[in-house]
């Protein structure tokens, strides 16, 4: 049995919560690989928005576990938090979900540090979601992290104190203020939530069941621009978002992995700094803004829009091995009455279909291609040949270029809304 990865092949927020929501019922296990609550992914139940943060999309269905895998990082009061208003839907949810035991846990003091890292970033501040997530990534890799397993142990408030000093000395070096006492609070408590959760060995849990012919997909948080090796560094986050994180997130072996299922809007968005070629400043970029009520799921700030951009899809698909595509939010493309695609960036007066270095520094500017618009509702369409010529012209435009099948176009956000491509 192999494992299949679901990620996003943008800069994250593609739709992947829907998506995984729709593909759930075909596998017995998701699990979340990387990341932590800087992820929102939205499904609809019962009529019901749900934006998750640590709980993986496959939640909703009886038959499904939901792992929260080794590579994440969990904020105690915040998965508390999110527990309570999945079980508000009367959903068995200690039994489904399960976390394991080398994920890190994002301590108080590591939300108060990203919040004066950025602070201290000034104009250049990365747009983090105030998490914790890079400072808590940061603990890890230098190997003072705390993790889910450690909760269990006779030290764990020892170490924590231990941690905690230690982030205070480094914070006497920021002019921050900040309040960590009702944050302590609601971690502890957020812990005591924990400790009655079903904590496993991520790696055992996910490859005995592969023994027994369970079907396992990957869901991943962020984007591939977001990656920390591959994405817009410095703007990106702190994980491996990737195909690859799959494997050291999990713990599954590089063989196991099956398909690879990339995630795109119709279209392009950005939450937070950092470089964004194709992004559009005028009426049209707002117009996407509006349409596609593009404001973050997990912070509610406005998201930036712009054409689909070609070569970084390209770049994506490669870094990811992806073997389908799917493509979101295509309904909210349907007013327009033209549609543009970045196809190549414009480096030392050259098309280049590659992505610079230095897309921080100096931004290209970009070639796009017109194509006529469908301009007609596609909410009754559930196969590609019912749909209006110009839009079966755009998806074989980019498979053509992008070289890879569009498998599934979603035209709305609830489960149904879907076009078999
Ligand atoms: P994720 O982080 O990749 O799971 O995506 P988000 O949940 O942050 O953002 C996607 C937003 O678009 C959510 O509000 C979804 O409900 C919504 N959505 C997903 N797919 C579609 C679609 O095909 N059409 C429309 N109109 N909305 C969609
Ligand atoms: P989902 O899973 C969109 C962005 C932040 C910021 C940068 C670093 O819903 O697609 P961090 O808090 O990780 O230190 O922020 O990454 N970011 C996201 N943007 N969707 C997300 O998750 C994101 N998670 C982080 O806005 O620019
Ligand atoms: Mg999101």
């Amino acid at each position: 049995m192999t494992v299949d990865v679901l990620l996003g092949l943008q800069w994250g927020d593609e739709g992947k919560g829907k998506i995984v929501d729709y593909l759930a019922p075909n596998y017995d296990v998701i699990a979340r690989f990387q990341g932590g609550p800087n992820a929102g992914h939205t499904l609809y139940y019962e009529g019901q928005k749900l934006v998750l943060h640590h709980i993986p999309s496959g939640i909703l269905y009886d038959n499904i576990v939901n792992l929260l895998g080794n590579g994440m990082v969990i904020d105690p009061a915040g998965l508390q938090a999110e527990i309570e208003k999945v079980a508000a839907l009367a959903i068995p949810i200690l039994e489904r979900m399960f976390i394991a035991q080398k994920a890190h846990l994002i301590l108080p003091t590591h939300k108060i540090l990203d919040g004066a890292y950025e602070a201290a970033k000034g104009k250049n501040k990365i747009g983090s979601t105030l998490r914790g997530i890079g400072p808590t990534y940061s603990d890890k890799t230098a190997r003072n992290g705390l993790r889910i397993g450690d909760i269990l142990m006779d030290d764990f408030q020892v170490r924590y104190e231990a941690a905690k000093t230690k982030h205070l000395r480094i914070l006497e070096q920021y002019d921050y203020e900040f309040d960590l006492a009702p944050l302590e609070t609601a971690f502890f408590e957020g812990i005591e939530c924990l400790r009655k959760c079903q904590i496993v060995d991520g790696a055992y849990f996910l490859n005995e069941r592969l023994t027994k012919g369970q079907k396992i997909l990957a869901e991943g948080a962020q984007g591939t621009l977001l990656d920390i090796n591959f994405g817009t560094y410095p703007y990106v986050t702190s994980s491996s978002t990737t195909t690859s994180g799959v494997c050291n997130g999990l713990g599954i072996a590089p063989q196991r992995i099956g398909e690879v299922i990339g995630i795109s809007k119709a279209y392009c968005t950005r939450v937070g700094g950092g470089p964004f070629p194709t992004e559009l400043h005028d009426e049209v970029g707002e117009r996407i803004r509006q349409l596609g009520g593009e404001f973050g799921a997990t912070t509610g700030r406005p998201r930036r829009c712009g054409w689909i951009d070609l070569p970084a899809l390209r770049y994506a698909i490669m870094i990811n091995g992806v073997t389908q595509l799917v493509l979101t939010k295509v309904d909210i493309l349907s007013s327009f009455e033209t549609i543009q695609a970045g196809i190549a960036y414009e480096i030392d007066g050259k098309a280049s279909p590659n992505m610079p270095y230095d897309l921080d520094r100096q931004l290209p500017s970009v070639l796009y291609k017109e194509m006529e618009g469908w301009q007609s509702d596609l909410s009754s369409c559930r196969a590609l040949t019912d749909t209006p010529q110009a839009l079966q012209n755009y998806i074989e435009f980019l498979e053509r270029e992008l070289q890879v099948k569009i498998t599934l176009l979603s035209i709305g956000p609830n489960r149904e809304e879907l076009i078999i491509g």
